[in-house]
Order: C-alpha cells, then structure tokens, then sequence
C-alpha cells in the first residue's frame, strides 16, 4: 500500500500543469471527491492496525502536496492573466480629455429667475407656443385694430388666421385663469416670437418670463416689492429700481421698470446710455377686462403681472452686447460661462 501512495506521489510531482484545462484535470484526477487520493481512504481499514498511523501520515503528506501545487499553479496562471490584461493597456499614454459641454447662457438665466421666484411662493407653469387670436390678444383686452395684431410684428398662419405664433408669454396667464381660480401665483417662461428682422438688439426669435399673482387684494405694492426683491437677487442687493409708467392693453396702471445701472452704479457709460437706468421689465395691475375674460369676478379679486425678456437679463447680467451671439453656437463664446454660477 504505502508503494502505491509513493508511485502516486511521483506520479503527482510530475504532472505538468501548464495550462488551464491541465489544471482542471489535474484537480478531478487527484483531489476531487472521486479522485486518487480519496479513493485511498477506504483501505485504512485493510491495513494493519499498529501501520494505520503511518499510513495516514502518508496520504496526508500526499494530499497535502497535491493541494500546495494546485494552488501555486492555480495563482501563476491568475497573474500570468492579470499581467497580459495590464500588457493591453499603456499607462504612460495621456489621457483624451472627456469635453463636457457648458450651460447655455439663456438657461443659466432662466434657471436663476425661475429660482429666484419660486422662493418666494410661484409656480411654474407653461402653455403653447402655437396660439389662438383669443389667448395671445382678445383675451389680453388688445382692440380689434391694435397695432401689435398688424403683419409686421406677428407671425400668422396663413391658412387660418386665427392661429399664430405667441407673440408674448401672456396667452400663458389667460389659459392658467381659464383653468384655475385664485390664489393663482405662478411664473411662465417660454419661446416668442415676433416678425422682426435679425440684428445686434432684435430677433424673431427670443425667450420671456412672465409673472401673475391674482388674490383678494393684490397691491401696486406687492407689485413693487416683488420685482425689487428680483432685481437685488438678480443684480446685487444695492440695486435699485423705478417705476416709470407705460401702457399695456392688459395692465391698468402699467409700468416699465429700470434698475440703477450695476455696471457704473449710476455714474453713467455706455450700457445705461449715460442716464445711469436700464429698463428690465414692464409689469402692471392686471386690467379687470382681462379677469372677466376668463370668468373671474374683478370686483373680489386683483392682481399684477409682469414680463421680461431672458435675453435682455442676460446681456445685463453679462455685459454681452450682441444678441446674435445667443444663437451662433461658437463654443468660444459659450465656454465662456462654463464656471458661471
Ligand atoms: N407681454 C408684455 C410684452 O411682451 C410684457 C408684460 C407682461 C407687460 C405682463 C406687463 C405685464 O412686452
């Protein structure tokens, strides 16, 4: 017996494991449950009782042995795998750099407005930038022959007249009042769209922000106190603001509101014009018509509003004079605000 266990040994110490299926036949020959060295055990019973001891020792040795070079084979043939995997990749290269592209400036600004008054309580809402005459004008308390209905300012639809391209945010607070009674405090940025030609200041395509607030007694004060409360958060917490009055077919009183020029703090240059105010906005009371318009009672309830325009906030808030630069794509323009918060 103790012959058979040396032979085995022999055998064990020269099995060539050079490969990973070797490994595996070596283990199911050997180790396994049914292999050599197990089918040994049964025939401790056979031996004599005083050689037991030995032969025991014997088959341990063995097996031990076997186990010490399945594991050693078994870890070279892990590292020799790990080193060509490592052998793929140079780690001297350099890297390609991973571009991530910037937020746009018009969405950096219209995420700080929409910030800035949801703070204080609005909701923000949307509605369509294909319009009806009713919700862009009528309903707005435009007269049949206003001026802003006329070709030259607004996209129509030539088949149907009555559809256009909105020429403000506004349809958004008639559709909101249809559909909801007050307390209605909400803000409504959106594209708009005007028949006018491209230039530095002017584009038929650009974006506003629109505000409504309609409860039982809404004030010019409010008013005032919202949009100063926007302008420090928007511009620095020394700006200052004016009411200068205006009309919209809309509002009833309206106003355009200035703030203190932040660029020369009212000394005078040439964003301000030398005066010292830029214009941001125009807001006003919202006027009764517009209420009845959409079913609310105007005797209970008044309210204000107030648009502007994201662009013009932009090119304030960042000094960019030229409003084509919003719409060129030139990434180095655009990279510009990458760090902006
Ligand atoms: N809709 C106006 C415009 O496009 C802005 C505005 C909105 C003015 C609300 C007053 C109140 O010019």
């Amino acid at each position: 017996m103790l012959t058979k266990i040396a032979e085995l040994l022999e055998e064990v110490k020269n099995y060539p494991i050079n490969s990973a299926e070797a490994l595996k036949d070596f283990h199911l020959k050997y180790l396994s449950k049914k292999g050599e060295i197990s089918n040994l055990m049964p025939f401790i019973k056979e031996v004599a009782p005083e050689d037991r001891k030995t032969f025991g020792q014997k088959i341990n040795e063995l097996k031990n042995f076997a186990e010490d070079k399945f594991k050693n084979a078994q870890t070279e043939q892990e590292q020799a795998a790990d080193a060509g995997a490592a052998a793929e990749f140079d780690l001297t290269l350099p890297i390609i750099p991973n571009e991530l592209g910037t937020v746009h400036p018009l969405t950096l600004t219209r995420q700080r407005i929409i910030e800035i008054f949801e703070r204080i309580g609005f909701n923000v809402e949307d509605g369509p930038e294909i319009e009806d005459d009713w919700h862009n004008f009528t309903a707005l308390n435009f007269p049949p022959n206003h001026p802003a209905r006329e070709m030259q300012d607004t996209f129509f639809i030539e088949k149907n007249p009555d559809i256009l391209l909105r020429t403000h945010t506004s349809n958004v607070q008639i559709r909101l009042m249809e559909r909801q009674k007050p307390p209605i405090r909400a803000i409504m940025p959106g594209r708009v769209f005007r028949n006018e030609a491209i230039t530095a200041r002017a584009h038929c395509i650009f974006h506003q922000v629109e505000g409504l607030y309609v409860d039982e007694n809404v004030s010019l004060v409010d008013l005032k106190q919202t949009l100063f409360h926007f302008a420090k958060e928007m511009f620095g917490k020394d700006t200052k603001i004016r009411f200068r009055s205006s009309f919209f077919p809309f509002t009833e009183v309206s106003a355009e509101v200035d703030i203190s020029c932040f660029i020369c703090k009212g000394k005078g240059c040439n964003v301000c014009k030398q005066t010292g105010w830029v214009e941001i906005l125009g807001c006003g009371m919202v006027d009764p018509n517009v209420l009845e318009s959409c079913g609310i009672d105007s005797n209970r309830y008044t309210g204000f509003a107030f648009g502007m325009g994201i662009e013009r906030i932009a090119m304030l808030k960042y000094n960019i004079r030229d409003l084509r630069l919003f719409t060129e794509n030139d990434v180095r323009f655009l990279r510009q605000f990458a760090n902006v918060v």
